[in-house]
């Protein structure tokens, strides 16, 4: 890898480029990045992993118009949450002639032939979101600080419990977590834990499903149905009596899913108020319920401000700059520290979503309708 990122260091300085893009085998019709860094032209491939949640959605979007603001011309793909066909879908990105790719994987694991192709054709990756595990052919993560993201989520719960004010409980709460497949859920969930495991240790917060571990919550594809019918079966053995006061839920597709479970049970009608339930996206269907009085919580990330460091990452390494990083430490994918750029992810409710995200611009005032 090392040697990648200085020949293309090398490539966007030196005089003599055509000769050693040649000399390298990996652009003998003299492609644009031969041309001491002028990369206008050249093609960004983006491997997204679904269009069935709104953000990735978006996320694409904001990727392809800041790469054409850049000169760029982009290959825009989705995968449908099938891993093999995002391993596939990247293949031909490569095999197009793509100089660059910015990937959110779907299943972290599964992409670390496919990316040894991208380095042996010295294409830059760009991790988007979701970190790449495993292999060495990442060179760059552009991502929020994801533990943050589950703490927030925890200091929520505490908050709107009122146990950081003096209640003492005990409350009822069930945990949700992502995709097994995710790095990232692992962050989202053990964030939201360090806050809440100190309570459910002091027995103010009780798990009744008995379901606490990682491996015995997370969401497979982040599915919002999977996660429904957890929820559905949870009420059904272990609420025959008391109430489900918190759900810890770390996306919004899955909040839509546990909601649909908890209503379904007679919450939110009459007298059984629903629980506290936290989110992730700030997805247009939940900020809708956060104002209806549904879902309690989201946790907004930025994607417009994602993308933009992401197409400038790529830009960077492909003109042999050094992309601007803020986290070298964090990101073990087990083969290497992938230095990191982490954006700041903001809690949101119906006191502050006005502020947040209709004055930021994220969504209008009408679309909220
Ligand atoms: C995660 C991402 C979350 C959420 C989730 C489901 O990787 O960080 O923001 O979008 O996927 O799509």
């Amino acid at each position: 890898m090392r040697n990648r990122r200085a020949a293309l260091a090398a490539i966007a300085g030196a005089a003599s480029l055509a000769l050693t893009l040649t000399a390298c085998g990996q652009d003998s019709s003299g492609g644009s990045k031969d041309k001491g860094g002028d990369t206008k032209g050249a093609t960004i491939g983006i491997a997204m992993p679904t269009k069935s949640s709104e953000r990735w959605i978006a996320d694409g979007k904001n990727v392809v118009k800041n790469l054409e603001s850049k000169g760029y011309k982009t290959k825009l793909v989705y995968g449908e949450d099938d891993p093999d066909t995002q391993v596939s879908q990247i293949e031909n990105l490569i095999t197009q002639g793509v100089k660059g790719l910015i990937v959110a994987a779907i299943d972290n694991k599964s992409l670390g032939n496919v990316l040894q192709e991208a380095a042996d054709a010295n294409i830059p990756v760009i991790a988007y979101d979701r970190l790449i595990l495993g292999t060495k052919n990442v060179d760059y993560y552009a991502s929020f600080d994801n533990e943050k993201v589950g703490k927030l989520q925890g200091t929520y719960i505490v908050h709107r419990l009122g146990l950081d004010s003096g209640k003492k409980g005990p409350f009822n709460i069930e945990l949700f977590a992502g995709s097994n497949d995710d790095n990232n859920t692992k962050y989202f969930f053990g964030g939201a834990m360090s806050v809440l495991q100190p309570y459910i240790d002091k027995k103010q917060l009780v798990v009744k499903s008995g379901q606490t571990a990682l491996n015995k919550v997370t969401t497979l594809r982040w599915d919002g149905t999977t996660a429904q019918h957890r929820m559905e079966d949870i009420l059904t053995s272990a609420y025959k009596s008391g109430r489900v006061d918190a759900v810890l839920s770390p996306y919004d597709g899955i909040s839509i899913g546990i909601l649909s479970a908890l209503k379904s049970d007679g919450y939110g009608s009459g007298s059984k108020a629903l629980p506290v339930v936290t989110g992730q996206d700030a997805e247009l269907a939940s900020v809708k319920s956060i104002i209806a009085g549904d879902q309690t919580q989201t946790v907004y990330k930025d994607t417009r401000q994602l993308a933009k460091v992401a197409a400038t990452m790529v830009d960077d390494a492909l003109k042999g700059k050094k992309p601007q990083v803020n986290d070298t430490k964090t990101y073990d994918n087990g083969t290497k520290v992938v230095p990191a750029y982490l954006l700041q992810p903001v809690s949101v409710d119906k006191s502050n979503y006005q502020q947040v995200l209709v004055d930021g611009g994220y969504y209008t005032e009408s679309e909220l309708k």
